[in-house]
């Protein structure tokens, strides 16, 4: 029995394996849509989500599965006090797989340690968010057709983004990677990050302030919203959540073929008017992510 807690788990070929079954997916979804008849998926979510949970459901009523699970800590047990290794324990009782998002970091890994089935992290506080990046690594794949020799930059809040943490170390297996870190100074990417995986893989990295200087060059923009509910104050927050607005105007020294991502949800920091730039790429970040949730599923469940 397998989970997925952080995306190095996955090796290049399965990450390779994962993208073809999707994309067999997209091709004939028919074929698929009793792979996982009479399996349960419960969705426990200890925090608000729109895509990642639905997109989970989705995925599981797609391959002919059922699925269970609440969407907020208010309409569970933990409540009342219950710990998470319990909640996994007793929710292994009902389900076949478990797709988790807990606001305390390494919450999901607990679960694993004490379920009986494969238990999925679907963000884990400011720590890690493998689907997204299954999401994100499809929608580059797709959109550059490689995941070599690119320049990929990262805006906004690189300290609390969890998807951007999980993508850099995702990314940081592919050759000739430069990542551009561009962030306040107040939400730079955590030291560990730059210790651990940037510098230890002598990865090209520069860190920035400015979008203005580094859009010519950028093969990928991956722009984040600034995470709210991790800030101890609500006066530092508001100072920095309009750190950066991609708008048309910005765009208008970046390359032809840039591919704007976001993981969304989507506060202030990408104008509407960039959503009909045949650049942006975001909405079908959230269809693809849909796909390789179907493929993970499939693969934890062996079927
Ligand atoms: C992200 C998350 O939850 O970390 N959302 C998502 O799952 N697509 C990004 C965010 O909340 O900013």
């Amino acid at each position: 029995m397998r989970s997925l807690i952080d995306i190095l788990e996955l090796s290049v070929e399965e990450i390779d394996e994962l993208i073809a079954t999707a994309n067999g997916i997209m091709a004939d979804p028919h074929k698929y849509s009793e792979k996982c008849s009479g399996k349960k998926l419960a969705t426990l979510f200890f925090e608000p989500s729109t895509r990642t949970r639905l997109s989970f459901e989705a995925a599981m009523y797609e391959l002919g599965g059922h699925v269970i699970g609440f969407s907020s800590a208010n309409n569970s047990s933990a409540s009342k006090g219950e710990s998470v290794a319990d909640t996994a324990k007793t929710v292994s009782c009902y389900a076949d797989i478990i797709a988790m998002r807990h606001p305390k970091e390494g919450a999901p890994l607990v679960a694993a340690m004490n379920a009986s089935v494969p238990v999925i992290n679907a963000g884990d506080g400011g720590h890690n968010h493998p689907t997204q990046t299954l999401a994100d690594l499809i929608t580059i794949f797709k959109e550059k057709g490689r995941f070599n020799d690119l320049t990929i930059g990262f805006c906004g809040d690189l300290k609390f983004g969890r998807t951007v943490h999980s993508l850099i170390q995702a990314l940081s297996r592919y050759n000739n990677i430069k990542f551009i870190l561009i962030s306040p100074e107040e939400l730079r990417l955590p030291d560990y990050i730059i210790r651990d995986t940037l510098e230890k893989k002598e990865l090209k990295y520069i860190e920035t302030t400015s979008l203005e200087t580094a859009m010519p060059e950028l093969d990928v923009l991956y722009m984040t919203r600034v995470q709210r509910e991790r800030f101890f104050s609500e006066e530092e927050y508001l100072r920095l959540k309009d750190s950066y607005i991609l708008d048309t105007d910005k765009l208008s020294n970046a390359k032809k073929d840039l591919c704007i991502m976001h993981p969304l949800p989507r506060v202030n920091e990408i104008s509407v008017s960039v959503d009909d730039d045949p650049r942006a790429c975001y909405f079908k970040q959230v269809l693809y992510g849909k796909y390789m949730r179907m493929a993970l599923i499939m693969k934890l469940l062996g079927v």
